[in-house]
């Protein structure tokens, strides 16, 4: 293995939500790897902008715009990817939103908003993905959780009940196709400084509240989740399975 270890040459790889913030930056380390990397996000244009940044720094990228919450369109984005690359090694699943309400102010659309970007939109992308990658006997699956699969904080539940699911999701997948070659995996990030946790970080309570509570004493910058994906979707990870690997500084494993 040697220095191959980590690469991704040859691979082609899905990430969901990868216009910006921790979807962009996995994206990112991934084609550094060698991977042809395939964007999404549901604004064409600003995925056209990555790939031309991509281009130009000499990674392999195109773009696959689609809303992760219409089924079809997950189907259909498989099935195209497929086609226009022959295959499809790595999936991720990271495509999120947020919202934040006390829990007797939540309604039902914002439950079910959150259930589909987080949690459905992975069981749809994951059984298509697996559809394909059971007959070739390999693939890597990596679902983005978070802390919160593992903690809690009040009023973010429906994201909370997402993202302790899609853990719930890693676990069964990874019983289920393990056997058949394929690798499924989580990654919990702690808090990182994206556009989705602005409001936190404008908060100067929150914001010196984490530093205090987070073992290495700060937030983390997106580049700082590169790694794990690579690793998770590399031969380096080639017996991992059914893992959550946190990616917080130390914060689920203190008090
Ligand atoms: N930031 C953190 O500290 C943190 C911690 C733990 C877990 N996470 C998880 O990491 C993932 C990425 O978060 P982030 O912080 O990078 O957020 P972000 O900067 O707000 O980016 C969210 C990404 O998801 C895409 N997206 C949202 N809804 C979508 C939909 N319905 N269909 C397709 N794409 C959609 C957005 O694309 P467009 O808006 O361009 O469509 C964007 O690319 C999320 O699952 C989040 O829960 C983040």
């Amino acid at each position: 293995m040697g220095q191959d270890l980590f690469s991704l040459a040859g691979q082609v790889a899905l990430v969901t939500g990868a216009s910006k913030g921790l979807g962009l930056a996995m994206a990112e380390a991934m084609a550094e790897a060698g991977a042809a990397v395939v964007l999404n996000g549901r604004t064409a244009a600003t995925l056209d902008a990555r790939v031309k940044d991509f281009a130009a720094r000499g990674l392999k990228a195109s773009t696959a715009p689609f809303d992760v919450t219409d089924a079809d369109a997950c189907r259909k984005a498989v099935v195209d990817v497929i086609a226009r690359h022959g295959k499809l090694d790595i999936l991720v699943c990271n495509a999120g939103n947020q919202h934040r309400k006390p829990l007797i102010e939540w309604d039902l659309d914002a439950w079910h908003n959150l259930m589909n970007t987080h949690l459905t939109s992975a069981f749809v992308l994951g059984q298509a993905a697996a559809r394909h990658m059971i007959p070739r006997g390999t693939g890597r699956i990596i679902m983005i959780g978070s802390v919160m699969s593992l903690l809690a904080r009040p009023t973010v539940h429906g994201y909370t009940a997402a993202k302790s699911g899609l853990w719930g999701l890693t676990r069964s997948m990874a019983a289920e196709l393990g056997p058949k070659g394929i690798n499924v995996n989580a990654i919990a990030p702690g808090f990182f400084v994206t556009d989705m946790n602005t409001a936190l970080v404008e908060n100067p309570e929150f914001k010196s509240w984490i530093e205090k509570r987070v073992p290495l004493g700060r937030w983390a910058d997106p580049r700082e989740l590169g790694g794990a994906a690579v690793f998770l979707a590399s031969k380096a990870g080639s017996y991992v399975n059914g893992h959550l690997l946190s990616v917080d500084g130390g914060i689920v494993t203190s008090l």
